[in-house]
């Protein structure tokens, strides 16, 4: 079968395209390259450079004939969301739109889409389950709950199958920092720089880390799973503060790490876990990687220079 991973120059899409890869499946990658690097583009892929809201993207549709749509294509940072509403939507929003129609105008069979935990803002009731209430409280969110709709619309008028996966903090080879997962590489280049970190409250803040490589097979999985139309969580189901993060990245180093403690910041969510009983259920996904090991590969990854995302802002 024949997949457009967009986005596949990235962090996730790049680890997507692997795995494609490995199942055999051919692979073109849509990628402008405003944050991904050409290197993270496996070499048995085709990588077009073309920004996802190009009105010539229909025609290479037309051209490819792709069965499959893995859309990871965003701008995924949250302060620049806030920064420039007007840019966040026009990434997020209307270049997923401009994807829409091309999938629909040469019949894709079933797109997947990658959303996020910031499409439910400040939930009540931790891990998180899809059926929670979506309230985001930033552009960012907001842009990707609102392609959540357009999917389902898209499927209720047009016919479109698709699949949403709402990915946790993804951590992992080939991160950068700005994502939602970055705390991880820019504490892991602080340890590795023997420099001091910033934490913005107690520490005691959680997040739910998810590997990238369990994050790429659930995209594999979502591609021809029966159960479709619907969204789905992609996570630990856990919660890992971030005082024990820091425990966790200064044994994967073997170093110590300075630490202070500044005021929390503004609108930080502070738990943060989302349920994964319905991936389980209907896509047989189940994240494989323990978070120590995840880590420790992560950290030998990104001592590495060269092989890792572009930086984006500090977390
Ligand atoms: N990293 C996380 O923790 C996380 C968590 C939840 C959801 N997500 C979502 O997963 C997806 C991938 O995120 P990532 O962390 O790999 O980010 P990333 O920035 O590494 O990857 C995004 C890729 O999309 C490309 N891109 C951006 N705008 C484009 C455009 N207009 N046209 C074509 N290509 C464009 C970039 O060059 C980059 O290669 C995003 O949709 C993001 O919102 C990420």
């Amino acid at each position: 079968m024949k997949i457009l991973v967009t986005g596949g120059a990235g962090f996730i899409g790049s680890h997507v395209v692997d795995k494609l890869i490995q199942q055999q499946c051919r692979v073109v990658v849509v990628d402008n390259l405003s944050s991904g690097l050409r290197e993270h583009v496996n070499t048995a892929a085709k990588l077009i450079e073309m920004d996802i809201g190009s009105p010539e993207l229909l025609a290479l549709f037309e051209q490819e004939k792709f069965d499959y749509v893995i859309h990871q294509a965003a701008q995924t940072t949250v302060a620049q969301s806030i920064d420039r509403p007007d840019r966040d939507c026009q990434v997020n929003i209307a270049g997923s739109v401009n994807l829409l129609e091309a999938c629909r105008k040469t019949a894709v069979r079933r797109i997947v889409f990658a959303s996020t935990a910031a499409a439910y803002g400040n939930a009540a009731d931790i891990p998180i389950p899809e059926s929670a209430p979506k309230q985001p409280t930033s552009f960012y969110g907001l842009s990707k709950w609102t392609v959540e709709q357009y999917l389902a619309l898209y499927r209720q008028i047009f016919g479109l199958e698709y699949i949403v996966l709402r990915c946790a903090n993804v951590y992992g080879e080939r991160q950068g920092n700005s994502g939602e997962g970055g705390v991880i590489s820019i504490f892991s280049k602080k340890l590795h720089e023997r420099r001091p970190v910033t934490i913005f409250g107690d520490g005691g803040q959680s997040r739910d880390f998810i590997y990238v490589g369990d994050v790429a097979a659930a995209n594999c999985l979502a591609l021809t799973a029966k159960t479709c139309n619907a969204a789905f969580n992609i996570s630990t189901g856990t919660e890992t503060s971030l005082n024990t993060l820091v425990k966790l990245l200064e044994q994967a180093a073997g170093i110590k790490l300075k630490k202070y403690f500044a005021q929390p910041r503004e609108g930080d969510i502070y738990r943060s876990s989302l349920d994964n009983t319905a991936a389980g259920k209907y896509l047989s996904w189940q994240p494989q990687m323990p978070l120590s090991q995840g880590l420790g590969r992560t950290y030998q990854a990104l001592k590495q220079p060269g092989l890792n995302q572009r930086e984006g802002r500090e977390w």
